[in-house]
């Protein structure tokens, strides 16, 4: 008897990001050989999918998992757990670590760390630091899936840059690599801070009030315009503002190239937060206004946003209680809740599945070309995930993976749960379960494919919200 298929997930529903069908998918040696109906099952292990719904393994582009050097607060082991658990398959881990990843040396340093120990498949940014445009290209070598330039203070010790040392690392990059950007104006947010400092402020809400949009705005501008003299891809991370957003639309209309993140936390949460969670919702850039998420909400419905992320940022139980909003840190965990928290969004139309998948899988693999990744099609990785979209349940903290489980959405009531998690055709999650051994690798861009940033304009909405992708190859 000849075995044709190692897996065959048989009778789900397979959302893509354009449509959905009711269909078999193949896995053999870990790819996807076939996606249709009445599959060859001899042999094979059959996962019986009637009544779920199975998409691509998401990808996130955001991550910081804090190998080197702030493992108090997470590492690969916990972080791609959480991963594995919320239906994510591919992280993409940010460099502000202790030693930040600035340098070929580094970035060795960090894949001889990190291998072995993660649960799902990892792509590594390096950064761009106030002086390191000759480590580029070495960086680049070793599979760089891109480079993070942090021009407003956050996290680590991570000098910002002045816009000489950006402008040569954005010409650096430009052969190749995409550069993400945390784009908010250092001097600027200091001179804020320090005003409200001043003024006796130490609760949660003086963050908010210290970052306001223009200074998200402003280094928009500037990015955006050296990027393009310099030919670099670019990505904003975490765009955070309604001022922000229309820049980039209005910069777009001016024949600027970029791409745009918008985060889970940034959509679901409004400045309401400071009030319920205190520090622990402190996020570079801020919680916003309502109106600042709605406005985030219309730009992903008309197309203008182009991926979400998480900007999985953990750190200490301790340190998230904080209650002097200078001393407390920015960020807190988000990879294990990101699928739930969007699923729950399309119960009230906010967005469809398909859209998920779009936003979350097939998009950011297009961007970064990212071999094999972010489609359910002959040829893929078999990175699979398992959904359950009726099932309500309130979100237990104490279940979540990352180390310090800490999280604003505990108790809050989702509909839509990860059943199962599939990386290149090996379970690694099972209802809440992470399954071992850890079996991730590095992800690495595809090189020299000559990828051009986004330029179409986006096509006018059909009835579904899904949107047609905007060139991106
Ligand atoms: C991130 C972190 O803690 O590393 N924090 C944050 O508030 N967003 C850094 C970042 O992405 O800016
Ligand atoms: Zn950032």
């Amino acid at each position: 008897m000849s075995v044709t298929h190692d897996l065959v997930v048989t009778g789900g529903t397979v959302v893509h990001h354009d449509g959905r069908h009711r269909h078999d998918v193949a896995v053999r040696d870990g790819r996807i050989v076939a996606v249709g109906t009445d599959l060859d099952t001899t042999g094979a292990t059959v996962v019986d999918a009637r009544g779920l719904l199975v998409l691509p393994g998401l990808i996130d582009m955001h991550v910081h998992l804090r190998e080197p050097g702030m493992t108090e607060k997470e590492d690969f082991a916990s972080g791609t757990s959480a991963a594995a658990a919320g239906g994510v398959t591919t992280v993409v881990d940010m460099p502000n670590t202790f030693p930040p990843v600035a340098t070929a040396q580094r970035y060795r340093d960090k894949l001889d760390l990190v291998r072995g120990k993660a649960y799902v498949d990892f792509g590594l940014y390096g950064m761009i630091d106030h002086d390191n445009a000759g480590e580029i290209a070495g960086m680049a070598e070793l599979g760089a899936m891109g480079l993070k330039l942090f021009m407003g203070q956050t996290t680590g010790d991570n000098r910002c840059p002045d816009d000489a040392a950006i402008f040569r690392g954005l010409e650096a990059a430009a052969a190749d690599l995409v550069v993400g950007v945390h784009a908010e104006n250092d001097h600027l947010l200091r001179l804020f801070g320090e005003r409200l400092r001043e003024s006796g402020r130490t609760d949660p809400r003086a963050h908010l009030e210290s970052r306001p949009a223009f200074i998200e705005v402003e280094a928009i501008t500037s990015i955006v315009t050296m990027a393009t003299e310099a030919r670099t891809k670019l990505h904003i991370h975490h765009l955070s503002t309604r001022a922000g957003l229309q820049r980039i639309v209005d910069l777009r209309a001016e024949g600027h190239r970029v791409t745009v993140e918008s985060l889970v936390s940034h959509l679901v949460l409004d400045d309401g937060a400071y009030d319920t969670h205190g520090n622990l919702v402190k996020l570079n850039p801020p919680i916003r206004p309502a109106a600042d998420v709605e406005a985030l909400w219309a730009g992903i419905t008309r197309g203008d946003i182009d991926i979400i992320a998480t900007d999985h940022a953990p750190h200490t139980a301790a340190e998230q209680a904080e209650t002097d909003v200078w001393k407390a840190y920015g960020g807190f965990i988000g990879v294990e809740t990101m699928l739930p928290l969007l699923l729950t969004a399309t119960t009230r139309g906010a967005l469809d599945v398909e859209d998920i998948v779009r936003l979350c899988a097939y998009t950011p693999a297009q961007r970064w070309s990212i071999p094999h990744k972010g489609q359910i099609a002959p040829g893929f990785d078999a990175d699979l995930v398992l959904v359950d979209p009726t099932e309500e349940k309130p979100l237990d903290s104490a279940s979540l993976h990352s180390r310090h489980p800490v999280t604003p959405y505990d108790g809050w009531v989702l509909t839509g749960s990860v059943v199962a998690t599939y990386l290149r055709g090996g379970l690694v999650h099972d209802r809440g379960e992470v399954v071992g051994p850890p079996s991730g690798r590095q992800v690495v861009p595809r090189r020299g494919s000559g990828l051009r940033p986004v330029d179409a304009p986006v096509p006018a909405l059909g009835t579904m919200l899904t949107v047609p992708t905007r060139e991106l190859v």
